[in-house]
Order: C-alpha cells, then structure tokens, then sequence
C-alpha cells in the first residue's frame, strides 16, 4: 500500500474547479438539447410523413452509436471537411447537445402522447383552438409526466460528461488526470473526482424528488 493523501491536497482545489466546468458543461449541452429535442418531438407528433421519418433516423442514429465516436467524429473528423477548427469544449457541448436532444425528443413525444385523449377530445369539442389546447391543457400536463425524465437525463448527462476529458476538456475527471500523472499518483486524485461526480449525481438526484414532489402536490 502506497496511499499519501497528503501529497495531492494542495491539488485539491483545482480538481474541484472542473465543477464550474463540467456544470457548465452539462447545463449549455443541455438547453441544446431540450431546444432541439422540442422541435424534435413536435415534427415527431405532427403529421408531415417525411418529416416524422426524418427525426425518427436522427433519434435512431444518435442513439444507436456511441457517444464517444459521435465525439471523435466531431472533433477530430470535421476539420477535414469544414475549414473551421473546432475547440474541445465546443465539439463536446455540440455533440452532447446533438445526443441529448436525440433522447430529449423522444422523452418529449412520449409525454405529451401520454396525455388522456379525452383532454383533446374535450378541447376539441368547446371549441378551443389548437394552439390554445396545446399551450393551456396539453404541454402543462405533458409537462409534469416529462420533468422526472429529464431530470434523469441532466443526471446521465453529467456521468457521461466525463467522456469529454477524452478530448482535452479540463472537466473533472480530466483535471484528476492531470493531477495524477504530475505527483504519479492515480488513486487519490481519481478517487476524489469519484466522489464529486457522486455528490453532484446524489444533489441532483435529491432536487429532482424535490421537485416531483411538489408538482405531485400541485395535482
Ligand atoms: N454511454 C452511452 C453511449 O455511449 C449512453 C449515452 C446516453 N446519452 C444520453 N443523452 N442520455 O451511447
């Protein structure tokens, strides 16, 4: 046993400040996806044919490969055909948000198909306009049957984030990284970021129950 906790504490706040970063990471992935995966989902539920088979192969392809080669195509394989070069935060918010709205969109189609069809039903027949069925009745309560769903997809965003520090991003785990081979120790450093990943996943997870317990006693 080798174990020197105390070689790596003064490194201990410079792992912890991939905190800011993977958060922010995370949270600009996020609204891309939530952005993209809404207009997703509502060309998923329309009635454009093409347009539902369209998103369908997107969803299909974004989640049916590998996050870390969507990640390595869009880092390393773009500038050769577009001439841009693209930095290591941008490729991964880029392709996190790409892969998220992919899952987002189908959270979001599920959810509002979910919806009692007697609530259209019933619209449609005072006579309320689509739009003002859609907006009053239909994404409010949507909306409750989404949230603990996309809570979770916050929670695996930040797990998943840390495949970024693949690519250079100075997230958590990439810091940790760093961290150990300067002093040539792994196991501490490694296993500090360990703990912040699950104290960020258990904090979270509890605003999440907090949550959905309060819109269940909205209901
Ligand atoms: N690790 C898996 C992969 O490589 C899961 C990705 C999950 N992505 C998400 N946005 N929920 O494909």
């Amino acid at each position: 046993m080798n174990l020197d906790f105390n070689q790596i504490v003064p490194s201990i706040p410079f792992i912890m400040g991939g905190i800011w970063v993977t958060l922010k990471f995370v949270s600009v992935s996020l609204i891309i996806g939530l952005i993209l995966g809404t207009f997703l989902a509502i060309l998923k539920i329309g009635k454009v044919k093409v347009l539902v088979i369209l998103s369908d192969i997107y969803t299909s392809i974004f989640r049916g490969t590998p996050l870390i080669l969507q990640l390595s195509i869009i880092y390393f394989a773009t500038p050769q055909l577009i001439d841009y070069n693209i930095s290591a935060y941008e490729a991964g918010v880029l392709t996190f948000g790409l892969n998220s709205a992919a899952y987002i969109s189908e959270i979001i189609r599920a959810g509002i198909q979910a919806v009692d069809k007697g609530q259209k039903e019933a619209a449609e027949a005072l006579g309320i306009p689509y739009n003002q069925m859609m907006l009053k009745i239909i994404l409010p309560q949507a909306f409750r049957n989404i949230l603990p769903a996309l809570f979770n997809e916050f929670i695996t965003l930040t797990k998943e984030s840390a495949i970024v520090s693949v690519i250079g991003v100075m997230d958590i785990l990439r810091r940790s990284q760093v961290v150990a081979s300067n002093t040539f120790a792994y196991f501490e450093p490694l296993l500090i970021a360990g703990v912040i990943y699950y104290v960020l996943v258990m904090a979270l997870t509890l605003l999440g129950k907090l949550l959905e317990r309060r819109l269940k006693r909205s209901d």
